[in-house]
């Protein structure tokens, strides 16, 4: 039993602090940030996703911040570690762990995730220091994140020969990339009491109806979904048809699609506004037959 078993939702804390995507500083600032994390707890969203590149430990280092003001709470703390091809020993892992506890002013981590698979370090030679996080009580439980299926497979044999059952895939996965449903990722992690983890639940933004063609996101954003905010519009259209008929956003319908297929969604947050919003997609499901609606409408986008 992982305790992300019961957890509908977390909150990706990605755009918290400087970086070349988001724009911290400009449409949004730390204020904002500490609104929208006291929001988050208070809505029953108990899960924060950090990572140590996040804002170059920014992210960490406000997520430590406003722990402290919110004492007394449950709150499950998932950060990553960026294997970077730089990194030649594995013991920089348990460095990297140690430097994101002290941002973070904790002991130890809820869930420690390996942010990507990367060469030259082999998955069996990374696995080794997070399974010795576990054993220090440095980290409660393990995860991947962007791991394919046979990765994902070869990080749970070796964590296996340690004792440790690895806990989540964290994967980009929306209503505009299917492609884990098609692969057989998302079936395997359920068949083997992996949580799959869904990053980027509202396709970075591109599903909250606000972006078109004629109004594209700024930034490297526009890049990632280039030529696509048609296609993206016109499902935004089916989605709030069938928001309405439950006095929900396209949001929240949206995350919730993503809760209806077993994964749990970290959608990014940058204020009380949003993060509120977003909370409301739990709690309630869509019937089998709308999300059979919405997989027709978005089968476009397996990719
Ligand atoms: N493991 C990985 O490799 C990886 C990769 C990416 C992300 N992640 C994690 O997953 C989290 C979520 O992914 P993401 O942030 O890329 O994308 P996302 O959750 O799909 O989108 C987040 C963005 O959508 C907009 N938004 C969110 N809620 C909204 C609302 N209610 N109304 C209007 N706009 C709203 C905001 O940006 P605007 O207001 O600017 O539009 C927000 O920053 C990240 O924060 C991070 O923790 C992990």
């Amino acid at each position: 039993m992982s305790f992300l078993d019961p957890l509908e939702m977390g909150l990706g804390t990605w755009a918290w602090g400087k970086g070349q995507v988001w724009g911290f500083g400009k449409d949004y600032g730390t204020e904002d940030l500490r609104k929208a994390f006291r929001t988050a707890i208070d809505n029953g969203v108990h899960l924060i996703d950090t990572a140590e590149v996040y804002g170059n430990g920014q992210s960490e280092s406000f997520v430590g911040e406003f722990l402290k003001e919110k004492p007394g709470e449950k709150i499950y703390v998932a950060t990553k570690f960026a294997p970077n091809p730089n990194r030649f020993s594995t013991s920089r892992l348990l460095k990297a762990l140690k430097a994101s506890l002290s941002r973070l002013g904790l002991k130890s981590v809820d869930l420690y995730q390996m942010h990507w698979w990367s060469p030259p370090r082999s998955i069996k030679a990374w696995m080794e220091p997070m399974a010795e996080a576990v054993k220090e009580g440095l980290a409660k439980e393990i995860g991947v994140s962007n791991y394919t299926l046979n990765q994902m497979r070869r990080a749970q044999d070796c964590l296996a020969t340690y004792g440790v059952s690895l806990a989540s895939n964290q994967m980009q996965y929306s209503l505009v990339r299917r492609k884990f449903e098609f692969n057989g990722l998302l079936e395997e992690c359920k068949k083997t009491n992996v949580r799959f983890i869904a990053y980027s639940p509202l396709g970075m933004g591109m599903l909250s109806g606000k972006y078109s063609p004629q109004n594209p996101p700024s930034g490297p954003r526009r890049l990632f979904y280039f030529g696509q905010l048609g296609r993206v519009q016109k499902l935004g259209e089916k989605i709030k048809e069938m928001g309405a008929a439950h006095g929900k956003t396209v949001n929240q319908v949206a995350l919730n699609w993503v809760l209806c297929k077993g994964a749990l969604p970290i959608p990014g947050g940058k204020t009380a506004e949003q993060v509120k919003e977003n909370a409301g997609a739990m709690g309630w499901r869509l019937t089998e037959g709308e999300v059979i609606k919405l997989d027709e409408a978005s089968k476009g986008f397996k990719g």
